[in-house]
């Protein structure tokens, strides 16, 4: 008989950073990202070296993927996993009323500059956080996360 699969069964994620400035703010949200269930972090076109923030050495447990550019990221994206870009910008949609895809990567830019045009492009989804001026890096990917867990929860 075809097993029927739970839900959690057929979900992931994995949230990174396209070129990442402050190693200390990645260490932060690496720990956030492990500790509430990603499946893998990445950078693209950065460096990052363990930082005592990410108190979880989550390198040492879940993969992390180091990216040249975009195009190298996206071309690797997981099998039906989409891209959910996350940015304060016009065409953003509010993270409150935002369903989760079952799988998904999250892209949050850098702390300087964001994400830049041709990359919001070509995000499956496009989502932001409530406020009027943005939040640091580490703690907009912390909310991300935050939300979809919560989300996820109430409908097991
Ligand atoms: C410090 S912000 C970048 C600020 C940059 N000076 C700008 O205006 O684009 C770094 C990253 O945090 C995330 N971020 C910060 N505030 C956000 C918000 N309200 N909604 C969605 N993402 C946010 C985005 O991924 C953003 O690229």
């Amino acid at each position: 008989m075809k097993k029927k699969w739970d839900i959690k069964d057929e979900s992931f994620f994995g949230i990174g950073v396209y070129q990442p400035k402050t190693e200390h703010n990645i260490g932060t949200l690496w720990r956030s990202a492990i500790i509430l269930g990603a499946s893998f972090i990445f950078i693209i076109d950065g460096k990052y070296k363990p930082q005592t923030s990410d108190t979880q050495k989550t390198w040492s447990k879940i993969p992390f993927y180091r990216y040249d550019d975009f195009d190298h990221f996206y071309g690797t994206l997981p099998y039906s996993t989409q891209l959910v870009g996350v940015e304060m910008d016009s065409n953003s949609q509010s993270i409150c009323t935002f369903a989760h895809p079952l799988r998904a990567a999250y892209l949050l830019g850098a702390e300087d500059n964001g994400l830049p045009q041709a990359v919001v492009d070509r995000c499956h989804h496009l989502i932001q956080l409530p406020g009027e001026s943005s939040l640091n890096v580490a703690v907009s990917g912390s909310l991300v996360i935050y939300d979809r867990v919560q989300k996820w929860e109430l409908k097991q």
